[in-house]
C-alpha cells in the first residue's frame, strides 16, 4: 500500500467528492465506528445518509436555534453564572451533550446534572475510541473502555429511549397520534426505518453512540477555540470587542474564521477502491491511502490570502469558497451538523434579527455578553492525550474583559 499526503486545497476538494475514495480515518476505531454512517461507502452510505437526513433539515435547525436551544442554554449556564466562573470545555461538553442527545434521540429521563454527567463521561470514552488513530494511549486499553461504556450506555440510556419511541411508533401506526407527534431524531428514524435498509440492534447502538460524540466534541472545541481567538485578537484590537458584542453578524464571521484555523478533524483519510489520479504526483493504485491535511489546506494562501495563518475576521474569500474552508468537509461525507453549528452565511438581504447564526456563535455570544474573560490565575491547558489540537481546560471568570 502506498501512502500519499497532500495539503493542497483543490486536490483535497476533488478527493472528498471522488466516489472511488473510501473513508479510512476510523479503521482503527472499529469497536465504536464499525458500520456507522461516517465509515460507510457507496450505495450503503447513500441509503443510510438519505434515511438519517430526514432529521437534519434547515427549517428544524432554525426552530431549534430560536425556540429550543435558548432555554437549554440558560438552564445550563445559570449555575455557573451564580458561581462567577466556568471552564469552557466543561460547560461546552455539558451544553452540547444536550444538543447532540436531542438530535441522536437519547432521553435524559431524570433531567438531573448527575444524569448529564453520566452520559458525558460515556461519550468522552466513545470519542477516544473513534479517534484512536490519533490517541497516544495504549489502543487496547481504550478499546476495553469503549466496550464497557457501550454496554453501560445500552442499559442506562439507549434501552429506555428505544422503548419510549417504539411505543410512540406503535401508536402512530395505530392512528392514535400524528407523525408530527413523533420525536424528531435519528433513533426514531432508524426504528421507523421507512426505507427498509439493513439494520440491527448492535449497529443502531454504535450509530447513536457515534452521533453523540461526533457533535459534542467538535462543538465544545470550536466554541473554545473561537473564544480564545477573540480574546487574543481583542488584546490588540480594544475596540474590536465592542464591535463583536454589538454586531452578531460580525461575531459569526469571527466564529467562521476561527473554525477555518481549527478544524475539529485536522486530517481526512481515504483509501482508493481502484486506480485514482488526483493530480500530477498523486496517482493512486487500488488500496492506496491518501492523507489530507485540512488544517494546512485551510491556510492556503491562494484562497485565503497572504495572512492566512492568522485570525482576521475581516478576511474576504472568493465567492465560491466558505470562510471556514474545509472544516465541515465537503462532498460525500459532508457534515450533517454544518448549518446547525455554523449557521447560514449571511448576504446583503439578511435580517440580523431573524438570521440563523449557528449554535457555536450563540454559545460564544452568551459567554461574551455575560462578561466572561480568561482567568489569569488559572491558565488554559491543551489536551496531551491526543495529537489533535484540543483543549483540556479553559477557565474563565465573569466580570468583563479588562
Ligand atoms: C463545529 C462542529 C462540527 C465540525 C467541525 C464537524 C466536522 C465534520 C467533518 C469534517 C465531517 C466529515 C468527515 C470526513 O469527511 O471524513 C463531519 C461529518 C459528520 N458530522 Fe460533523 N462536525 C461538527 C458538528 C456536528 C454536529 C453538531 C453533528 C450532529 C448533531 C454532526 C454530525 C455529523 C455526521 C452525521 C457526519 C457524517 C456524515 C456522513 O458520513 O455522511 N457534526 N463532521
Amino acid at each position: 500500500m502506498n501512502k500519499f499526503e497532500t495539503s493542497s486545497y483543490e486536490t483535497i476538494k476533488s478527493a472528498l467528492v471522488n466516489r472511488n475514495l473510501k473513508q479510512a480515518l476510523y479503521d482503527k476505531g472499529k469497536v465504536i465506528m464499525d458500520g456507522v454512517l461516517l465509515t460507510l461507502h457507496g450505495e450503503e452510505h447513500r441509503k443510510r445518509r438519505k434515511l438519517e437526513h430526514r432529521v437534519f433539515q434547515r427549517d428544524f435547525f432554525k426552530y431549534y436555534e430560536k425556540e429550543l436551544f435558548p432555554r437549554t442554554l440558560n438552564e445550563t449556564i445559570n449555575p455557573y453564572l451564580k458561581n462567577g466562573r466556568l471552564d469552557l470545555l466543561d460547560f461546552g461538553y455539558r451544553i452540547t451533550m444536550n444538543l447532540t442527545a436531542d438530535f441522536a434521540g437519547v432521553d435524559r429521563v431524570k433531567k438531573t446534572p448527575k444524569e448529564t454527567e453520566d452520559l458525558l463521561s460515556l461519550v468522552k470514552i466513545f470519542s477516544q475510541g473513534a479517534t484512536l488513530v490519533h490517541s497516544k494511549r495504549p489502543h487496547e486499553d481504550v478499546n476495553k473502555e469503549v466496550i464497557k461504556a457501550l454496554n453501560e450506555f445500552e442499559t442506562k440510556f439507549l434501552a429506555p429511549s428505544k422503548n419510549r419511541r417504539k411505543n410512540l411508533i406503535k401508536r402512530y401506526k395505530n392512528n392514535e397520534i400524528k407523525k408530527e407527534q413523533l420525536p424528531r431524531d435519528v433513533l426514531t428514524v432508524l426504528l421507523m426505518n421507512e426505507d427498509k435498509i439493513e439494520l440491527n440492534d448492535e449497529l443502531i447502538r454504535r450509530e447513536i453512540a457515534f452521533y453523540l460524540q461526533a457533535g459534542s466534541h467538535s462543538t465544545a472545541n470550536s466554541m473554545t477555540h473561537a473564544l480564545h481567538e477573540i480574546y487574543k485578537w481583542s488584546d490588540n484590537n480594544p475596540k474590536g470587542i465592542k464591535k463583536i458584542k454589538n454586531d452578531p453578524l460580525f461575531l459569526q464571521r469571527c466564529v467562521h474564521e476561527s473554525m477555518r484555523l481549527h478544524p475539529a478533524s485536522p486530517v481526512a483519510w481515504r483509501k482508493s477502491e481502484c486506480p485514482v489520479n488526483l493530480e500530477k504526483n498523486i496517482n493512486m493504485k487500488k488500496n492506496d491511502l491518501i492523507i489530507m491535511d485540512l488544517h494546512e489546506a485551510n491556510q492556503d494562501k491562494t484562497i485565503f490570502g497572504l495572512d492566512s495563518h492568522i485570525f482576521n475576521p475581516y478576511r474576504e474569500v472568493p465567492k465560491n469558497q466558505f470562510l471556514w474552508g474545509l472544516t465541515f468537509g465537503i462532498g460525500l461525507h459532508m457534515c450533517f451538523g454544518r448549518d446547525l453549528d455554523g449557521g447560514l452565511v449571511p448576504d446583503e438581504k439578511t435580517d440580523p434579527s431573524n438570521h440563523q447564526y449557528g449554535i457555536v456563535t450563540l454559545l460564544v455570544q452568551k459567554i461574551l455578553n455575560e462578561g466572561g474573560y480568561p482567568d489569569d490565575k488559572n491558565k488554559p491547558e491543551t489536551d496531551l492525550s491526543t495529537e489533535r489540537s484540543n483543549w483540556a481546560s479553559y477557565p474563565i471568570i465573569f466580570g468583563d474583559i479588562k
